[in-house]
């Protein structure tokens, strides 16, 4: 059987990365993922693309589903909870060690979370919006992971996140991790280069349901 091991010093970073998302309604940590946790990653979603595993994502779920590429331009493939490689299982249990967590500390009732591995190819983008909507209130915390090593501010594709009045410009840099409050606007800028991560939610019901 093989070992997962145990999130890479999550507990030094955990507590820090909880009080800035309670403060800042954001928090963001770099090298949350090792290159070369990065690059396994990376090349499990790249061999998913070679079995054309990778859809294009529409906008807002089932219900008024709208595939339209100007928007949205990113391919997904939603992350299964067996199956996946042992990296991506650890990836999951941080996961629901920072949901414990924050279930602790923030009182908060996070009981599952959703995800998917994400592919945007170049010159696409993902304009202004929520991730907590309408037919979907129950994702509370959006979580993204960026996988593309050497990601330079020239390679666009940065994440852009508004709160309060204030954009805060993430730039996709392979390893961080940055989480914020679903219900805050954002959008991901015109990328130059393919850009890969996982993205996911910690939600407030089990994920099947939120499918409904
Ligand atoms: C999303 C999203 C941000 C990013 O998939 O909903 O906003 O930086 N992603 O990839
Ligand atoms: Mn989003």
């Amino acid at each position: 059987m093989t070992t997962i091991k145990f999130p890479r010093n999550i507990n030094e970073f955990a507590d820090q990365l909880i009080d800035n998302l309670a403060a800042h309604s954001y928090a963001l940590q770099p090298n949350f993922l090792s290159q070369e946790e990065s690059n396994a990653v990376l090349k499990h979603i790249q061999a998913l693309q070679d079995e054309d595993e990778l859809k294009k994502a529409g906008i807002g779920k089932q219900l008024k589903f709208d595939v339209r590429e100007n928007l949205r331009g990113d391919f997904i493939r939603w992350i299964s909870k067996s199956d996946e490689p042992v990296i991506v299982q650890s990836f999951l249990q941080r996961m629901d060690f920072l949901m414990q967590l924050l279930n602790r500390t923030c009182f908060l009732s996070l009981k599952d979370f959703e995800a998917h591995y994400t592919f945007y190819p170049t010159n696409t983008r993902y304009i202004k919006h929520r991730d907590r909507f309408q037919h979907n209130a129950h994702r509370l915390i959006s979580v993204v992971c960026y996988l593309a090593s050497d990601w330079k501010v020239a390679d666009g594709g940065q994440l852009i996140i508004y709160n309060e009045g204030e954009a805060h410009e993430i730039l996709p840099a392979q390893g961080t991790l940055v989480c914020f409050r679903s219900e805050l606007e954002h959008e991901v800028l015109l990328t130059n280069r393919e850009r890969y991560s996982i993205t996911g939610w910690m939600l407030d019901q089990p994920a099947k349901l939120t499918f409904l």
